[in-house]
């Protein structure tokens, strides 16, 4: 029996299934799936051999060492790049609506357009005059940028094809429109073809291309995670409402090192580089607070002190609230059942919220101490002692795991005017960067140590 095509398509992880469903079985959104031809399946080159051509690689080892890249001189950019923009790459920044995305392109394209680079600007989703007044607003009317506006990828391939550009940024992937996809724009048929057209595009000629795609949450729009398998690097700009800082991050590089930060602030006049975004992260601290706890990270390359909050209250509910901002819940419920099993903390029947102060998000398994220490410290409404960081791993036995960079993390505490620092015991020995350094192996003894519990 043949196959029943997959001719539903959630818009959400781009799987495709033979009938429609109300949820996705695949990434589990709602009311993502839509209907979509497929494209039609052409007729398979007759020989390998004449189209597929292939060379020994060794022929390209002795031609290309490592790719030349152009900086734009935007230095929180050229970090996340993996030190400045290759040629032929194709690149997608993703991120919610409003976040500041086209901003950040904007300026990128005048940044990389003073470099040297040849730049076209293509927008299909606002016009001429906009992004003229834009580029006023942001002191950049003078930046020799070429500017298009236009849907219709046919024609946007066409003029690439003519005018040769280094770079071509294409803001956003969901706005074009390829005419031989038989489905709406921003579809994922239509974005998956987009971004193969341009990507296409950026190998064969040796243009870099820069996407936008809109992180969407209705489902109804494909959103930027259909086509991160298509690209070389993935960078997504995050941030939180209400706040100014903004972090655009590569969560994909083929180029550099992924999960490098670029911190940058949104200002009247577009975005304004952070060179020392620790000290932006701690800037609001006042003196040592019950359950604030700061805690030396890396992001990438390079370290970045945050502060955790934590506020641990009785509950009115008869289930109580686990509320977390910038880390992971999951996470949060890991390091409570372990301070209530191997240390004999009890957290039922009270409230926990946990914050990561300035709207930064943090992954990294080096945190779970501070945010237990940030939860013990709300919870026996007693503040840590005064210009301390606190990182390591905690396991689910309760004993502290040693974290990487340990000697980076110190000096930029050290830097910022941290004395003391607690951390595990063991890994591997480094210099104490001029710190006072506590360490410990497991969480009963920290508890005992510093909360005297
Ligand atoms: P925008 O780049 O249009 O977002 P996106 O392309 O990701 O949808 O940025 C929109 C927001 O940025 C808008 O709320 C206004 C703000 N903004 C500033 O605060 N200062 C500026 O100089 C500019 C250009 C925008
Ligand atoms: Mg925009």
């Amino acid at each position: 029996m043949a196959k029943a095509p997959l001719n539903f398509v959630c818009q959400s992880c781009g799987a495709g299934f033979s009938k429609w469903s109300g949820r996705c079985e695949n990434c589990g959104e709602w009311n993502s799936i839509q209907e979509e031809t497929p494209l039609s399946s052409g007729p398979k080159s007759k020989a390998l051999t004449a189209r597929g051509r292939t060379i020994p690689l060794t022929d390209l080892a002795s031609k290309e060492a490592p790719p030349p890249r152009t900086a734009s001189g935007l230095d929180e950019l050229d970090r996340v790049l993996g030190g400045g923009l290759v040629p032929a790459s194709a690149v997608l920044v993703g991120g919610d609506p409003g976040i500041g995305k086209s901003t950040l392109l904007l300026q990128a394209a005048a940044s990389f357009a003073r470099a040297g680079l040849s730049v076209i600007y293509i927008s299909g989703e606002e016009a001429s005059a906009q992004i003229r007044l834009r580029a006023q607003r942001l002191g950049l009317a003078d930046a020799p940028v070429k500017l298009a506006t236009e849907t219709n990828l046919r024609d946007i391939v066409t003029t690439l094809d003519t005018e040769r550009p280094d770079l071509a940024i294409v803001d956003s992937i969901q706005t074009m429109w390829a005419d031989n996809v038989d489905s709406a724009p921003g579809s994922v048929s239509q974005v998956r073809a987009a971004a193969h057209e341009l990507t296409t595009f950026a190998k064969k000629r040796g243009s870099a291309v820069i996407m936008v795609g809109h992180v969407t949450k209705d489902g109804q729009i494909a959103g930027p995670r259909v086509v991160e398998h298509m690209v070389d690097t993935v960078l997504y700009f995050e941030g939180e409402r209400g706040h100014q800082f903004r972090i655009l991050r590569s969560v994909k590089n083929r180029f550099g090192p992924a999960d490098e930060i670029g911190v940058f602030e949104m200002t009247g006049a577009g975005l304004a580089e952070v060179s020392n975004p620790s000290a932006l992260f701690l800037s609001e601290r006042g003196g040592p607070t019950p359950g604030s706890v700061v805690f030396a990270g890396i992001e990438g390359t390079r370290p970045v002190l945050v502060e955790f909050q934590a506020l641990v209250a009785p509950s009115p509910h008869s289930q109580a609230r686990r509320s977390v901002v910038g880390w992971d819940g999951g996470r949060l419920a890991m390091i409570l059942a372990v301070l209530e099993s191997r240390c004999g903390i009890p957290f039922a029947g009270l409230d926990v919220y946990l914050n990561v102060a300035g709207g930064m998000k943090i992954g990294e398994p080096a945190a779970d101490l501070a945010v237990a220490a940030a939860l013990l410290s709300a919870r026996e409404d007693a503040a840590l002692p005064a210009e301390t960081v606190v990182f390591g791993e905690i396991s689910l036995s309760g004993s502290l795991r040693p974290v990487g960079q340990t000697e980076n993390r110190l000096k930029e505490a050290r830097k910022l005017g941290f004395s003391t620092a607690i951390l595990p015991l063991g890994g591997k020995e480094g210099g104490s960067g001029g710190m006072n350094l506590t360490r410990m192996g497991d969480l009963t003894t920290f508890v005992g140590e510093i909360f005297g519990a």
